[in-house]
């Protein structure tokens, strides 16, 4: 039995030493050299070229190195019977929630139109109090965010798929509820997974129901986004910018439109990066659990796609 890992876009040295130092004995594989293929029952997968799992028999279990699977279940030959997992991390939540307030404080205190603008121009500023920001979904990550906001006294509603109760926050739930809790949304911070639900939710129709002035965080996936609708309400007027993390590009070429607009803030997809020291406990557990036959840790409900 051995353990596969296949990482594109990333160097897998890391998680290679974080697995040897935890489990010296691990049969590791990396992929493309592959010595058996038959032999391996479990795949530690970031981005995986669609298609190549064809070529594992016997394989159980497809953990995602990070929180979104759909690089995973974007492969529609992965068959139904393959469980898949992903990463639930306090170090992921704690990074993510860092990100999201800096991108916040940055926007209320009018940093980079400061420093954009070239001219001594004190203004007025917006004060946490005195904003709402909207949380569309309200998972680990979305929960984490919003602890973080509360404590730094901003007003914080969140929107997810079924009804929560969360200390502090305002919550909607179902499409039903869309509408009333994106009228109130200042600013609106996107934590969705990628689904066939969710792809391209955030559209013009979604943009106009929010405040004149609203600005867009955008750190779930690029695909969620259809980057002309964002455009055009920024040049119109109505949203008043975005700051965006991910993209249906990424890299995001260099002669994207997004690098030299104003009111956009670009980052390489960095809001919060696996660290493979801290996951790789739960990783190996569930390679335990696996070869148990004991129920895993963290698993995709294949049906709901996240
Ligand atoms: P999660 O725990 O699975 O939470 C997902 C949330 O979205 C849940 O509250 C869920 O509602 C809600 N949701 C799903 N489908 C919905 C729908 N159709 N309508 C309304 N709400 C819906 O996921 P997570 O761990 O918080 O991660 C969220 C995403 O963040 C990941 O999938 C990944 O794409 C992204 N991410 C980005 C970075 C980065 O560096 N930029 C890093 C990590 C993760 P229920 O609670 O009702 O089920
Ligand atoms: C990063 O984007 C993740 O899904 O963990």
């Amino acid at each position: 039995m051995s353990f596969l890992i296949i990482s594109s876009q990333r160097d897998p040295k890391n998680w290679v030493k974080a697995l040897k130092e935890h489990y010296p004995k691990l049969d590791l594989e990396v992929y493309p050299e592959v010595k058996d293929p038959s032999k391996v029952e479990f795949a530690l997968s970031w981005k995986h070229p669609h298609g190549i799992f064809r070529d594992y028999p016997n394989l159980k279990v497809i953990a995602s190195m990070g929180a979104g699977i759909d690089h995973i279940i974007g492969d529609n030959e992965i068959p139904k019977d393959i469980q898949i997992t992903r990463v639930v991390d306090e170090q992921l939540t704690k990074d993510m929630s860092i990100f999201v307030l800096s991108l916040i404080l940055e926007y209320i205190r009018n940093l980079a139109q400061h420093h954009c603008s070239k001219e001594w121009k004190p203004g007025s500023y917006l004060r946490p109090e005195d904003v709402q920001v909207g949380i569309m979904g309200m998972g680990v990550l979305g929960v984490g965010v919003a602890e973080k906001l509360i404590q730094n006294k901003f007003n914080v509603t969140g929107w997810s798929r079924t009804n929560k109760e969360i200390l502090g926050v305002t919550t909607y739930h179902g499409d039903d509820q869309l509408g009333k809790f994106l009228q109130e949304s200042r600013i609106l911070v996107n934590l969705l997974p990628l689904t066939s639900e969710t792809k391209n939710i955030l559209q013009k129709s979604l943009f106009e129901m929010l405040p004149k002035g609203a600005y867009l965080i955008n750190v779930a996936r690029g695909e969620h986004l259809v980057e002309d609708d964002l455009l055009e309400v920024i040049n119109n007027g109505h949203l008043e910018g975005a700051a965006l993390d991910v993209f249906r590009q990424e890299p995001l070429p260099k002669d994207h439109p997004f690098w030299n607009n104003k009111k956009i803030r670009v980052s390489p997809h960095i809001a919060s990066i696996t660290n493979p020291k801290t996951v790789v406990p739960q990783i190996l557990d569930n390679y335990e659990r696996m070869k148990e036959g004991k129920e895993l840790q963290n698993v995709v409900d294949r049906e709901k796609e996240y």
